[in-house]
């Protein structure tokens, strides 16, 4: 299973940037900012990463992102994360950035876009990994702070394709960004959020309903909710979902305990994702292994995950088919 799964054309749907800070990269930068780290090695920060729950793990991501500065860390991080992606297979990739966790710092958004933006173009010419960025807006902070954000970024409007949200579930509704999403609708941005992680099933259809989200990040609360699932099939809504990241935060105790198959027998769209790889221990390979394992999937449920991110990818109908072509060529 592990051939078959490294040799499947991927697609990632559900990956933050912040989130593919390695430790060793970590190091790198706070040597070459003048930053000093709370950690003494690289075996301290990997020790460091056990966690409770979403708040405890954002806490260190927050502060591991302090290391970003300049516009070639940002370099960097996002073209460290496509080599990796190239290793795995990963044809096509939507990656999130959370910029107000740079300019909250002090750091010019310009920085932070440019960075990413001109490591995905060398990405796509050099690695043949092409992808789309997804800016997100932080859901602990208010609604104005995600509308300025927005504001800000819209001169570099050609540089991402859609608006997120993601950060603190519980008790930041999706409700509480109605507005922004709206103007970010009206300028013809796709639309995704974070719902049913930690919080209720009722964030989802939120996020449907007031948010006109496209995609579900995680969602897999939903089974809490039989009318909602019943919706979420019927209307074809993709999950992003992603498994080690539910085992590392306690969403789930064990990857056996995990809901997914429950969510496959629903018929629901289900696509498999990294989420913060640097910090849950695996990247999408890993990801598809562990569950692969887990449940004992087939290759058909394996492959069907590559094709339902295919389908659920904000790309051309001519980039889809060359995806769907290369699926094609390894499940026959
Ligand atoms: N930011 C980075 N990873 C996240 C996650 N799993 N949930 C919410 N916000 C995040
Ligand atoms: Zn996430």
């Amino acid at each position: 299973m592990r051939d078959y799964i490294e040799g499947l054309p991927k697609v990632e749907l559900h990956v933050h940037i912040e989130g593919t800070l390695e430790p060793e990269l970590m190091f790198r930068l706070a040597e070459r900012n003048g930053i000093t780290l709370p950690y003494a090695d690289v075996s301290q920060v990997k020790a460091a990463y056990e966690f409770d729950d979403l708040q405890s793990f954002l806490d260190l991501y927050y502060q591991g992102a302090c290391v970003l500065l300049e516009e070639q860390d940002f370099y960097d991080l996002t073209w460290a994360y496509l080599q990796r992606c190239q290793a795995d297979n990963v044809r096509h990739t939507e990656i999130f950035f959370d910029p107000q966790t740079h300019t909250e710092r002090g750091v010019g958004f310009e920085k932070v876009i440019r960075g990413i933006a001109r490591a995905c173009l060398d990405g796509e010419r050099q690695l043949g990994v092409t992808s789309e960025l997804i800016l997100c807006f932080l859901r602990h902070l208010s609604e104005e702070s995600a509308i300025d954000t927005l504001a800000a970024a819209m001169p570099w409007r050609e540089h991402f394709i859609g608006v997120g949200l993601d950060s603190a579930e519980a008790g930041n509704p999706p409700e509480k960004f109605n507005r922004v999403f709206a103007e970010a609708r009206e300028v013809g941005l796709h639309l995704v959020a974070h719902a049913g992680e930690e919080g209720p099933a009722d964030y989802i259809r939120q996020a449907l309903d007031e948010l006109y989200v496209e995609r579900i990040d995680h969602g897999v609360r939903c089974t809490e909710d039989p009318a909602l699932v019943a919706r979420l099939r019927d209307s074809g809504v993709p999950l992003t979902v992603c498994p080690l990241s539910n085992v590392k935060l306690r969403v789930f105790d064990t990857i056996e305990q995990h809901n997914l198959p429950r969510l496959l027998h629903e018929g629901l769209n289900i696509t498999i994702n990294s989420d913060d790889p640097a910090y849950f221990g695996g990247y999408m390979n890993a990801n598809f292994l562990a569950v692969a394992e887990a449940f004992d999937l087939d290759r058909a449920t394996i492959a069907g995950f590559s094709r339902n991110a295919i389908d659920a990818a904000f790309i051309s109908d001519e980039r889809r088919r060359a995806l769907h072509a290369a699926v094609d060529e390894v499940d026959t």
